[in-house]
């Protein structure tokens, strides 16, 4: 099959850079701070098309079906993450465009045709962020009882396998699998993209490690706060178990951003959404459920982790000058990060302020060439 894959995914910037979570209302930060993300429509486009244009390679929905209570009620509004990457598609021309699915939640023949279809929309720049479920008060909304953890996993197996192969049979087949069963499947317009959109998954538990390994070409981990050792070897890991597939991998991570003048002026602001503004309700609640619901985190680490919840829903901590992002950046990149997608609390308004302040260091540091407003956009490569 001829390779024709052009998604800046895979382009040789060392740090990728996306933008991530603001389908939903307060984006990544559990906070009452003024200039909180409120999530419209106008300022979803506008903050898509300002990273877009400055040559971001990923934007990411979350897939988030209701919010978490407390003062902020926390990602309580949400754009659907399939639609939301058809309009987005339409008003960028370079970056990936993710869709956040939840296996259990859609059919895999729908999946294969929305996917296809937000592929021809943005000319090839559909990827896919596959998960396997998270939140049981998502699933108590559609009536459906969570699987046990593992067996997520299994079903996700057998739901991506389809996809990927509606993707590309020259002719329709018959399945009697575990899970999916139909008779004549088929799927036309195949994606644009051969030999296929890119995958990415978030498991972070063996069984979700394992199945990244075998099917993701991004694993989005979640790393242990500035435990340089242990996040080294995690990501190490991670892609060893690729390569002993004879796959490859990419890490990426969620990093959240205060950026400021100086450090303290920085580590000021973090302390102010964080501490005098930070919805503790939205939190606990959201704390209470990872606890129930998955074994990615330790009781003991889980104090630690309420602070970052706070200010970055478990991200990586990205908080300083621009010079001391920039150094924090070759520092994850030596540890064999590939990219990072990005929030921050006023998503507007600062991300223009990384792309002034920030993005010129990254280039000057060789983490990423100036992106050319003409380079050939994965439409017209195509
Ligand atoms: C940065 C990040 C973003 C995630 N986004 C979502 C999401 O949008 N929707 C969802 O249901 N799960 C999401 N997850 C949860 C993962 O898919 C996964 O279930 C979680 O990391 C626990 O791993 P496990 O399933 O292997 O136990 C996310 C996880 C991480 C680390």
């Amino acid at each position: 099959m001829t390779e024709t894959r052009r998604s800046p995914l895979f382009n040789d910037n060392r740090v990728k850079l996306g933008v991530m979570a603001f389908n939903c209302s307060h984006g990544s930060t559990v906070t009452t701070a003024d200039g909180a993300w409120p999530m419209t429509w106008e300022d979803n486009r506008a903050l898509a098309r300002m990273a877009d244009a400055a040559g971001f390679e990923a934007l990411l929905p979350v897939g988030r079906w209701k919010g978490y209570g407390g003062e902020t009620n926390f990602n309580n509004r949400t754009f659907e993450s399939l639609t939301w990457a058809a309009g987005i598609a339409a008003e960028t021309s370079h970056a990936t465009v993710f869709s956040t699915i939840h296996a259990p939640l859609v059919h895999p023949v729908a999946a294969a045709k929305m996917g296809a279809t937000v592929d021809h929309i943005s000319g090839g720049r559909f990827a896919l962020n596959l998960v396997a479920g998270w939140f049981k008060n998502e699933f108590d909304m559609f009536g459906l009882e969570m699987r046990a953890h593992d067996d997520r996993y299994a079903y996700a197996e057998e739901w991506l396998s389809l996809v990927k192969r509606l993707w590309s049979a020259a002719e329709p087949f018959d399945l009697d699998g575990r899970f999916f069963s139909g008779r004549a499947l088929w799927s036309e317009p195949k994606p644009l993209q051969r030999p296929r959109p890119a995958i990415m998954n978030a498991g972070s538990s063996p069984a979700g490690q394992a199945f990244s390994a075998a099917h993701a070409d991004m694993n989005f981990v979640m790393l242990r706060q500035k435990d340089e050792g242990s996040d080294r070897a995690q990501i190490a890991r991670l892609k060893t178990m690729a390569a002993d597939l004879g796959r490859s991998s990419q890490c990426w991570i969620h990093g959240y951003v205060v950026c400021r003048p100086t450090r303290r002026e920085a580590e000021d602001y973090l302390h102010h959404y964080v501490v005098e503004r930070g919805d503790d309700v939205a939190v606990a609640n959201m704390l209470d459920i990872f606890g129930v619901q998955s074994g990615t985190l330790e009781p003991a680490v889980m104090d630690a982790f309420r602070f970052h919840f706070k200010a970055g829903h478990g991200g990586y901590p990205l908080v300083g000058a621009p010079e001391d992002i920039v150094e924090e950046l070759e520092q994850l990149s030596d540890m064999g990060v590939d990219g990072l997608l990005l929030s921050w609390v006023d998503y507007l308004g600062e991300c223009r302020q990384w792309i002034e302040e920030v993005m010129p260091l990254m280039e000057a540091a060789g983490q990423r060439r100036p992106f050319a407003a003409e380079e050939p956009a994965a439409a017209k490569a195509l």
